[in-house]
């Protein structure tokens, strides 16, 4: 687990570690230190070992082998996707923005049959796309997908969260969204939506270019999706509160009513946790330790690989509270 010492990462390993107690992993980072220390808290057959995904051999040791590369940390110059390529084994792309898979996606289109890759930078790892198409599948059709993410004001995460926000902002700060059959690029007031929390308290979002949209769009006839996220005051929710992920889908029953499904999905840490568990969720399944046989090569969303209700029930099962309503 290349950042597999960060807030995500750590989080990542320590969810790991409860489902599958036997399974080896490695920590990596810059910091051994740093790596050593998650690596002693996460215990079982877990190892430290230094990476920068800044060098083309990531800065392992020669001869070092892996079963798998999650990679929790923007792999600028590509190398952990080589990597995982050249060795054959399942890489996890956790740090892209929809604006940014055309490398990954270019380097599984040259090496096609090498490798599994997992495009992951989705919402809270994969969450939220997976509980909206679990409420798809009780509709006959979707009209409409909206995400809502609700996390402190001062959970910004850790500085490679930070550098990522950082280089949304520079590279225009626009969200894609589908608006009525449409790709939009929304800026300004476009990209700003108004959605009630899980203690029911409207909060403000604003639109941000992650993953779900187009998942979500290849998988449903929905004609609008979106996701927002809002910061709110932590002194103005309930304990418990620290990560809301709030999904809805409209669309009609199979009797043709209208309907909306929501599924409001809290944990009480920061949003790094239950993105975690969306790591980890993919890591299990990619290795073939839950839900089916190891993936063989080929470029996958979390959606292609991981059923959507047992999704649900992993994330139930590490801790998060998941409640379930219609209107
Ligand atoms: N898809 C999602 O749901 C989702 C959700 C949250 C965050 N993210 C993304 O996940 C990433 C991690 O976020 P975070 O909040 O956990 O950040 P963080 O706390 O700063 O963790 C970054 C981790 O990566 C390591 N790292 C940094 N630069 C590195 C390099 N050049 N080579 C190898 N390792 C390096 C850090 O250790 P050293 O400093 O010791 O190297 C640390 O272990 C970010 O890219 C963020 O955007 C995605």
């Amino acid at each position: 687990m290349i950042g597999g010492s960060g807030h995500v990462g750590a989080r990542a390993a320590r969810a790991l570690r409860r489902l599958h107690p036997d399974l080896p992993i490695a920590i990596a980072g810059r910091d051994a230190r740093r790596a050593a220390a998650v690596a002693a808290e996460v215990g079982g057959p877990t190892t430290a070992t230094t990476a920068d995904v800044g060098r083309g051999d990531l800065g392992l040791e020669r001869g070092a082998s892996f079963s798998a590369v999650v990679t929790l940390v923007k792999d600028e110059a590509s190398n952990a996707v080589k990597r995982a390529q050249a060795d054959g084994v399942p890489h996890i792309a956790f740090s892209d923005f929809v604006s940014e898979i055309g490398p990954l996606v270019a380097h599984h289109v040259a090496r096609p049959t090498r490798a599994p890759i997992l495009l992951l930078g989705h919402t809270l790892g994969g969450a939220a796309t997976l509980a909206a198409l679990h409420l798809a599948q009780d509709l006959r059709s979707v009209d409409a997908i909206a995400i809502g993410c609700v996390v402190d004001a001062d959970d910004r995460g850790g500085p490679a969260s930070q550098a990522d926000f950082e280089r949304n902002e520079q590279i225009g700060q626009a969200a894609l969204v589908l608006q009525d059959g449409r790709w939009t690029w929304a800026r300004g007031d476009a990209a700003t939506r108004r959605f009630a929390d899980a203690e029911g308290v409207e909060q403000v979002g604003h639109a941000l270019p992650l993953m779900d949209v187009v998942s979500l769009a290849a998988a449903t006839d929905a004609l609008s999706i979106r996701v927002d996220m809002a910061a709110r005051d932590a002194s103005t929710r309930g304990a418990g509160h620290a990560t809301d992920l709030v999904v809805e889908v409209s669309g009609r029953l199979d009797d043709g009513t209208a309907a909306r499904l929501r599924y409001d999905i809290v944990d009480a840490d920061s949003y790094a946790r239950l993105s975690a568990y969306g790591a980890a969720i993919a890591t299990e399944r990619l290795l073939g330790l839950e839900g089916g046989p190891p993936v063989g090569p080929g470029l996958y969303h979390p959606e292609s690989l991981i059923d959507p209700a047992r999704a649900v029930a992993r994330l139930e099962e590490l801790g998060a509270r998941v409640r379930r309503t219609r209107s």
